[in-house]
Parts: structure tokens; sequence; C-alpha cells
């Protein structure tokens, strides 16, 4: 179980350009179920990447467990925007989990796939299959495992996508805009199993550019335009919020 905490963090794109992210302050705890809410542009991707370390702040501090992000960066993954994958590239979807395996073992220097070390250890390449079939049964995919991933619908492939960021060692999930263009049924069951997910212990922290009834299922609800306009749990947040005339009170959460 894991804690992040990030403290006053600023963030821009480059010297002359406006400010992305404004003294923003998370904390992310175990077990929660967290809702990202923000228009277009007002910072949710720039904030994720921040909080994975792909990135790091012009001003502010970002610590898990105590411990600087940059030392413990593997604590927290990041599934991508779905618009920043390439759905049509020819991967079945246990060879695309398997790649979250070979990312992470890169930087230990080895592979599972690796002739060398499956010779040395044929019992880890069984242990590394186990672990892509756990995290395919954990989303309810195990039966797509050798379909192709451009004859999946859009909730399977985020499932699959789901499916490889679990491969990661991480406690802390963070999911850029998941729900985005799925149908209502598909939104239904990816927050069903973000959900077993924070109540196994992880922390979810989940994007949407839009605002609606599904935010209720969240433990704790941030809506962010460039720095935090609320936060707290869903009740109090739409409360705080009814005064304050934001595009995204009025349209439909991508969750719903
Ligand atoms: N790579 C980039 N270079 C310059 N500006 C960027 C880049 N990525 C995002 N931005 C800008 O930063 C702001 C926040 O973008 P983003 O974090 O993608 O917002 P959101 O995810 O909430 O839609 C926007 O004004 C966007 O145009
Ligand atoms: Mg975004």
């Amino acid at each position: 179980m894991s804690t992040l905490i990030a403290e006053e963090i600023s963030y821009s794109y480059n010297k002359n350009q406006k400010l992305a992210l404004n003294r923003v302050s998370v904390k992310i705890e175990p077990g929660t179920l967290t809702a990202l809410v923000g228009p277009n542009g007002a910072g949710k991707s720039t904030l994720l990447k921040l909080l994975q370390g792909q990135s790091t702040p012009d001003k502010g501090h970002i610590t898990v467990d105590g411990q600087k992000l940059i030392n413990v960066r593997f604590k927290v993954a990041l599934m991508p925007q779905r618009s920043s994958m390439n759905w049509k590239f020819p991967i079945t979807v246990e060879k695309l989990i398997s790649l979250g395996q070979i990312k992470q073992n890169k930087s230990k220097n080895s592979s599972p796939f690796q002739l060398g070390a499956l010779l040395a250890n044929p019992k880890g390449w069984v242990n590394k299959c186990c672990e892509i079939e756990a995290a395919m049964q954990r989303v309810g995919i195990s039966k797509l495992a050798k379909r192709r991933l451009d004859s999946l619908s859009g909730g399977q492939q985020q499932r699959a996508l789901l499916a490889k960021t679990l491969m990661s060692p991480a406690k802390i999930f963070l999911l850029d805009e998941p729900c985005a263009a799925l149908d209502p049924p598909a939104k239904e069951e990816f927050l069903r199993i973000a959900r077993q997910l924070a109540d196994s212990g992880s922390s979810v922290f989940i994007s949407s550019h839009d605002w609606g009834r599904s935010l209720n299922k969240y433990d704790k609800v941030i809506v962010l335009d460039k720095s935090i306009i609320a936060s707290g749990t869903p009740q109090s947040v739409q409360s705080n919020l009814e005064d304050i005339n934001l595009d995204i009170i009025n349209g439909k959460s991508d969750c719903d």
C-alpha cells in the first residue's frame, strides 16, 4: 500500500507559456477510487504525467510513502489516454499485456523472453505466464487472450490496456480518461473493475473531462482547471460547485 502526496506543484511546457498547472496539491491514499475531473486543456494529462514522474514539476514536491517520486517511480503506473495508442497494431491481447512486464523488467536488465534467463530459470517463465493470466482474469478478458487488439470492442481494448498496466509492481494506478468513447455498459463495467482494484488496497486515480452522475461512485472527486477548483466527497464537491458556472457541470460524465 502506498500514499502519494503532491505539494503545490506548478508546471509550464515552456518558459514563455502560461502555466499548465498552478500550485496543485493532491493526496492519493491506499484503497481509494478518485475522479480527477476538468474540461479539455485543464491539465489532467499533464498532472498524471507529473505524478508518474514522466515530467518534473517546475515548483513543488511529489513523494510516495515519504520518498522522492524520482527514486520510487515503480510504485506508480500510468495508463495512457486512449488516443495515444495505435489500436490497429497487429498484436494479440496476451502479447500486449506481456509488454507491460518487459518494460518493467528492462530496468532490471532482464526480459522474460530472453533465452538465457529462460534456461536459467524455467520456473520464472511459468510465473510470468501466470501473472499475465492473473492480470487478464482481474479485468475479465481471459477468453480474449489470443484475439488481436483490432478485433476487440472499445471496452475490451481498454480492459486489455488496464491489464497491461496491472503488470507493473505499482499500487497506485493513474488512468487517463479510460472511459472516453465507451458506451454506457462498457463504462459501467470499467468502473466496476476499478472499484475492485481499489477495494483490494490499490489507489485508483481516474481522469475524466466530463461531469455526471457516475461521480457518486467515487470516494473522492478533484476538480481541476489548471489549479484545484474543488476537492472532497462527490456530494460535497457537487454542492460546492453549484455556484460556479463550469461547463463540466452541465455535461455528462465519461463514466455515466
Ligand atoms: N506537449 C505539449 N507542449 C505544449 N503544450 C502542451 C503539451 N501538452 C499539453 N499542452 C498544453 O497544456 C495544457 C494542458 O493540457 P492537458 O494536460 O493535455 O489537458 P487535459 O488532459 O486536461 O485535456 C493545454 O493548454 C495544452 O494545450
Ligand atoms: Mg488529457
